[in-house]
């Protein structure tokens, strides 16, 4: 029987035999929002996903990563200016994610990480941070990788954060093969200067479920789960088209069908997998009272209370006054 793929046996076969630090490296990865949700692994240990995805990145919105050898011989990590201590789940994750690159060699590194995405839109941020951490590892150590096997690499960090490598629209194929390397990103290579972005924080009192642990209970115990993949994968081509075409009516019932339909399949699940408080409904009825007053504004919502808006540039001052809380995002500058 052949030995299942790990990340570590997957990732081994692009590095050389032994690794050589550059000088610092620095990059920066966006923050992304699925207009066509990923949701469920068809493997839990790369991140392979049931159902393709695409999603925007949200412009200078996202993480920068700056990595160098460490001068004391020991790891560090400081994210948004503050050092974190080595039983921190993030400095965990991070090194963890390091550690598939550098194996057994002795290379104590630096590692600094600024979030660039304002706490108040309260987004998730693990996305931006795999992918910047994959770029700078592809710099840091002269791998010289193309972008879509570095979209693989972020992918088994985070799911999301293959779309993360790229800018603007992007599409994260499923792929069919068991290592996972045809499961990557790529960019629709179309720019839409008007197309705005709003993120509506609401108050979280509830523990968030992480999103590993919802896909799995979803996937595992949803009725509804067959019918997820059927519309996910209509939804994907029917939002790809719509961008290419720049139909927003289009593309903003898609998206918001998409997530609502992610959201009532993860409430099937048992125990239910719900994100939702009720400021969140509240912030979802306005968005359908302005829309019955003409304005073209749409929602989604990804594992977490927040509700993302869709509109366009025109409608700009009428969603920040619908909305207290609201961020806008120019995802293609203003
Ligand atoms: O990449 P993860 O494990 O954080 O999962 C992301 C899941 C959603 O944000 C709900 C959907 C998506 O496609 O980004």
């Amino acid at each position: 029987m052949t030995k299942p793929h790990t990340k570590a046996s997957v990732i081994g076969r692009y590095l050389p035999a032994q690794l050589q630090p550059s000088t610092p490296a620095s990059a920066f990865a966006p923050s992304n929002i699925a207009l066509c949700k990923y949701w469920g692994k068809r493997t839990t240990e790369l991140n392979l996903p049931i159902n393709g995805s695409l999603s925007i990145s949200l412009g200078q919105l996202g993480t920068n990563t700056t990595l160098k050898l460490a001068e004391n011989g020991a790891d560090t990590l400081s994210l948004n200016g503050k050092n974190l201590l080595a039983d921190n789940p993030f400095y965990q994750k991070v090194f963890a994610f390091i550690d598939l690159f550098r194996r057994s060699q002795n290379l104590p590194i630096c590692a600094e990480t600024q979030n660039t995405i304002p706490t108040a839109a309260g987004l998730a941020s693990s996305a931006s941070g795999f992918a910047a951490l994959t770029l700078a590892i592809n710099d840091f150590f002269n791998l010289n990788l193309p972008l879509p096997v570095l979209s693989a690499f972020a992918r088994m960090g985070s799911g999301s954060a293959s779309r993360s490598v790229y800018t603007g629209f992007v599409e994260w194929h499923k792929g069919t093969q068991a290592d996972g390397m045809d499961s990557h990103a790529t960019a629709l290579n179309t720019t839409w200067q008007d197309f705005r972005i709003g993120i509506v924080q609401v108050s979280s009192a509830e523990k968030k479920i992480n999103s590993r642990e919802g896909m799995n209970r979803t996937v595992n115990t949803s009725v509804l789960y067959q019918q997820w993949q059927t519309q996910a994968e209509r939804d994907l081509s029917t939002i790809r088209h719509a961008i290419i075409n720049q139909d927003f009516t289009h593309l903003g019932e898609a998206a918001e069908h998409n997530a609502l339909s992610m959201h009532a399949t993860m409430i099937s699940a048992y125990p239910p997998v719900l994100y939702w408080q009720p400021e969140t409904i509240a912030v979802m009825h306005t968005v359908w009272q302005l829309r019955d007053k003409g304005i073209a504004v749409y929602l989604t919502m990804d594992a977490g209370p927040n509700v993302k808006l869709l509109f366009l540039q025109q409608d700009e001052a009428t969603i920040q006054s619908a909305f207290d809380n609201c961020t806008i995002i120019a995802p293609f500058g203003k």
